[in-house]
């Protein structure tokens, strides 16, 4: 093992953990400066000299990558999603893969329910017209929303962020409804098949990691299944939905809202359909940014980083396969 790690990070991060990192004795810590995340061609420049990598879900880490970074201990990923990570390279490479579940499980139901409140309840539109001077008295039929009390939610996923977020419904007197595709149960969550939680339920909020498996999942045939007025929520990944179908089935009034955090293209440019599209709420993918939240997510990839430096076990390894 050698003495010192030569170890990049791709962003400074919240919080104090990277001046932890950067004060370990056996650490020699670059961290990109900036502006945003380094090009592809820096990334791959630098693979060659790194013991330890700690990225972030913008930086795209493939299979070349892995194949340059012939020193590689050990990669740390800022984020619990790893879609942006060839893991079956990683795993080919014997490279232990950290990530941070767990940290930002309530910060990101916060936000899913959020979403799911801000486009029962229009509360963009309200915004946009009172500071567009556009508000012009109390109407009897002004921004009429849909109720949330009542309604029924439907989980696609129920991990630990599903699960929180059923939780925040149940306090909101919803029914619950969720599918895994490990058919797990949850006491408090009505199991469905995905069809039935799809024709079911009023609001049907997205929590699966994006996979091969998963990629499109919320297809044309699975939009055009969810109940007319239904409610898409996404907190998860942008790929998990066939966006122009979504932007499809709002205009043709089949659904009366999607409250949206990811995008299959990040950032979403200007000029995308779903802008243009009615009952489209937005937000720029900060599910977990809370100050503790980006804080407690800075210390554990920094405890993964210099675990899997150390050739010890990472406190969050990635299965192999994702
Ligand atoms: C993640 O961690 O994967 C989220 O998308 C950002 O916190």
């Amino acid at each position: 093992m050698p003495d010192r790690f030569n170890v990049w990070a791709t962003r400074h991060l919240p919080g104090r953990a990277l001046e932890r990192l950067a004060s370990a004795p056996d650490v020699d810590l670059d961290i990109w400066s900036g502006p945003g995340a380094p090009p592809a061609g820096e990334l791959m420049a630098r693979a060659p000299d790194l013991d330890g990598l700690l990225c972030t879900l913008v930086d795209r880490i493939d299979a070349p990558w892995f194949d340059a970074a012939a020193k590689l201990r050990v990669l740390s990923s800022y984020s619990v999603g790893l879609d942006h990570v060839d893991l079956l390279a990683a795993a080919a490479h014997g490279i232990p893969v950290g990530h941070t579940p767990g940290v930002l499980v309530e910060t990101t139901a916060d936000l899913a329910f959020a979403l799911l409140l801000a486009g029962a309840r229009r509360l963009p539109e309200g915004e946009r017209l009172v500071r567009a001077g556009e508000w012009g008295t109390w109407e009897p039929d002004l921004l009429l929303g849909h109720d949330v009390h009542g309604a029924t939610l439907g989980l696609v996923g129920l991990g630990a962020i599903g699960q929180a977020v059923a939780r925040r419904a149940q306090g909101f007197g919803m029914r619950v409804l969720g599918w895994t595709r490990s058919g797990r149960t949850v006491p408090g969550v009505e199991a469905a098949s995905f069809g039935d939680l799809l024709d079911s339920a009023d609001f049907v909020s997205l929590h699966v990691a994006l996979t091969g498996e998963t990629r499109g999942l919320i297809d044309a045939a699975a939009l055009a299944r969810m109940k007319p007025g239904a409610f898409l929520i996404n907190t998860a990944r942008g790929g998990l939905v066939d966006e122009s179908a979504l932007a499809d089935a709002l205009d043709a009034g089949h659904l009366a809202g999607a409250a949206l955090d990811v995008f299959a293209q990040e950032p979403l440019p200007a000029d995308h359909r779903l802008l243009r599209t009615r009952g489209v709420t937005v937000a720029p993918h900060v599910g977990s940014a809370t100050v503790a939240t980006r804080a407690r997510m800075a210390d554990l990839a920094v405890d993964n980083l210099l675990a899997g430096l150390r050739s010890e076990p990472l406190p969050q390894q990635a299965p192999p396969a994702g």
